[in-house]
């Protein structure tokens, strides 16, 4: 039976407690952990959020109810226990920071039972992740999702700090907001009040923060809700947190300038790490051609060699297409000392590539010996060959891939590959954290399936001066005021300097094929709010859940996220989304076609 914790007060947790406590009388409450019964002694190890202590119970010291109460206790019991804390009598156990002291235990109380846990709540759990979704609260025990749980909350503690320090305000936008084209799809929330209409769950605070620009707020900060309605990926939730910020009368530079100095602090207080300033400055483009990705991993090199010039004209047809036509490239990737690589991991290769969205992934083996394996050397000559792996710095024993075809899948093939052989052959240092901006992106890019151009960040993204008279001639060469700031592969954030004047603004709506009227309807409060004089802004804004992860060097977003979602953006435990009452979707005159799924 339960007691009731009436007339005590717990004095300290489990693994505060050290040998500068010998001698103390303590009270500790928590989990039971395990309890070993050895006949005349009983030992329980006990666990709060700070870790384990062992209680030992003998009847002689603890009496004969609280002795018997712990020959009850089973694992997560909610126990408390009064005793003195001692030199350990047995051996030392240096796996736990409290390993050389224990408690003697005076008197205890159970203050709740528990049934059999449906997984054991231990460090770097082997359950299932379903499983664990779904008594989440029970995952939410083990110490490793504490640990970084904890972490977390520090994180935001210090940019909190940081920013206070820095003159930001924290301010609130709202969650209920008026839909406008985003770039993922929206969670739409029905009206009660306004039948037919709806209100969006916002993607991001974005034309909330450029407004309190207008308002004069020149440094404004949040940690801010977001919700996207999109495919999921193991760093991508539907419901997100962002560090989001907006500042006037700055420049990129200036932004960067202060978001270095943020991870610099953020990184040191958070993990002790020392992160060296400036961070490094890549162009978009450099990114693209050297890593195929813009969100470069530079924790190892093979980078991609461009090698279309050597190929044009030649007799292999995907070569010489690819070589011939605007837009298309012909590119390889040396995968150093695997030349004799079996044909089935190939294979996987290839196939690997297929997903990534290429025809097929010709390769080349440069053997020991000299000899040359080529999947497409009966279209080449010799000296061709000796050609490509002249420009590639091939050696030998080396294995060259090649991807052909336009530039956006040659880059997202090889990219790809990059980082599969990456982390197969395990070329990655894992202790490294390599932060560096990815800057001048593209201000537009070309949606085949819209067949028109599109921002590339957002329509407010301000071009770079030196390429504005290009926007007529050649838009797809115009650069952006955007950066974003990259670690170890991940995207950590993004943001821009923004279009304040209006003549610019009209242009870029333009060029994305946007109406004036459709303009005024999607974003017309924005656009009213800047008549009114608008300060020069730029702003950027992090997924914190992502920086989290890669700080505690979580393998997936979901560890670092209280009660995340599941690939089908669902809530395993309380069962969201869900079918709702007839009644509440009579009250918002919503009606659902077809079956219900169940
Ligand atoms: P962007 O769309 O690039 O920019 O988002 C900023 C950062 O938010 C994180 N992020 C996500 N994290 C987890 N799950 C998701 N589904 C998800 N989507 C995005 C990424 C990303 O870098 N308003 C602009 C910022 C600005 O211009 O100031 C914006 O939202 O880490």
């Amino acid at each position: 039976m339960a007691e009731s914790m009436q007339g005590l007060r717990r004095t300290c947790r489990c693994a505060e407690l050290g040998e500068s406590h010998i001698g103390q009388t303590v009270t500790v409450m928590g989990w039971v952990q395990k309890q070993r019964n050895k006949g005349g002694i009983i030992f329980v190890d006990l666990r709060d959020r700070s870790g384990i202590i062992q209680l030992i119970y003998e009847e002689a010291d603890c009496g004969t109810e609280s002795f018997e109460k712990a020959a009850r206790m089973r694992a997560e019991f909610v126990v408390a226990a009064t005793g003195t804390v001692t030199e350990r009598s047995g051996a030392v156990n240096p796996g736990l920071s409290t390993g050389t002291i224990e408690i003697r235990v005076k008197d205890t109380r159970i203050l709740a039972e528990a049934e059999t846990p449906p997984f054991a709540v231990e460090e770097n759990s082997r359950t299932k992740e379903e499983l664990r979704l779904r008594y989440r609260c029970l995952d939410l025990r083990r110490p490793d999702m504490q640990r970084r749980l904890i972490l977390r909350s520090r994180i935001t503690q210090y940019v909190r700090e940081f920013m206070a320090g820095e003159g930001f305000l924290e301010i609130e936008t709202p969650i209920l907001c008026k839909s406008t084209p985003e770039g993922a799809r929206d969670y739409l929330v029905p009206s009660r009040v306004k039948k037919g209409a709806f209100y969006a769950l916002p993607q991001s605070p974005q034309l909330f923060k450029q407004l309190l620009m207008v308002s004069g707020y020149d440094r404004y900060f949040q940690v801010a809700k977001c919700f996207r309605d999109e495919d999921l990926r193991a760093d991508r939730q539907p419901e997100f947190t962002q560090l989001d910020m907006e500042l006037s009368f700055v420049d990129a530079d200036d932004v960067m300038d202060v978001n270095e100095r943020l991870i610099q602090y953020v990184c040191k207080k958070a993990i002790g790490l020392d992160v060296q300033l400036p961070l490094p400055r890549m162009r978009w483009i450099d990114a693209m051609n050297d890593y195929g990705s813009d969100k470069p991993d530079t924790r190892f090199g093979m980078k991609l060699k461009d090698v279309t010039d050597l190929v044009a004209g030649c007799a292999f047809p995907p070569f010489a297409d690819a070589a011939e036509k605007k837009g298309c490239s012909v590119r390889a990737v040396v995968v150093k000392g695997q030349a004799g690589m079996a044909r089935k991991k190939i294979d996987k290769q290839v196939e690997a590539a297929r997903g990534s969205g290429a025809k097929g992934l010709p390769y080349l083996a440069y053997k020991e010996d000299g000899s040359v394996k080529c999947s497409f050397g009966k279209f080449m000559q010799e000296e061709e060959l000796m050609a490509l792996i002249d420009r590639t710095g091939a050696e030998k024993g080396d294995l060259i891939f090649f991807a052909a075809d336009k530039n956006a899948i040659v880059w997202n093939v090889l990219g790809a590959l990059r980082l599969r052989l990456g982390e197969e052959l395990g070329l990655i240092d894992h202790d490294r954290f390599d932060f560096l901006w990815v800057v001048e992106f593209p201000l537009l890019e070309w949606s085949e399936e819209e067949e028109r151009f599109v921002a590339m960040h957002h329509p407010f993204t301000m071009p770079m001066e030196e390429d504005w008279d290009q926007i007529d001639s050649d838009p797809g060469s115009v650069r952006a005021k955007a950066y974003d700031i990259v670690l170890n592969g991940v995207e950590l954030g993004g943001g821009s300097v923004r279009i304040h004047q209006n003549d610019i603004q009209e242009k870029m709506f333009e060029v994305i094929g946007l109406e004036k009227e459709d303009a005024a309807e999607k974003f017309g409060f924005l656009l009213t709010a800047f008549k009114y004089g608008v300060p020069p802004h730029a702003g950027l804004a992090y997924g914190l859940d992502r920086l989290v992860m890669l700080l505690t060097k979580a393998e997936s977003i979901r560890d670092v996220i209280a009660f995340p979602k599941n690939k089908d953006a669902a809530d395993l435990m309380s069962g969201a989304p869900d079918f709702v009452d007839p009644v509440q979707l009579d009250e918002l005159s919503l009606a659902v076609e077809g079956d219900k799924e169940e």
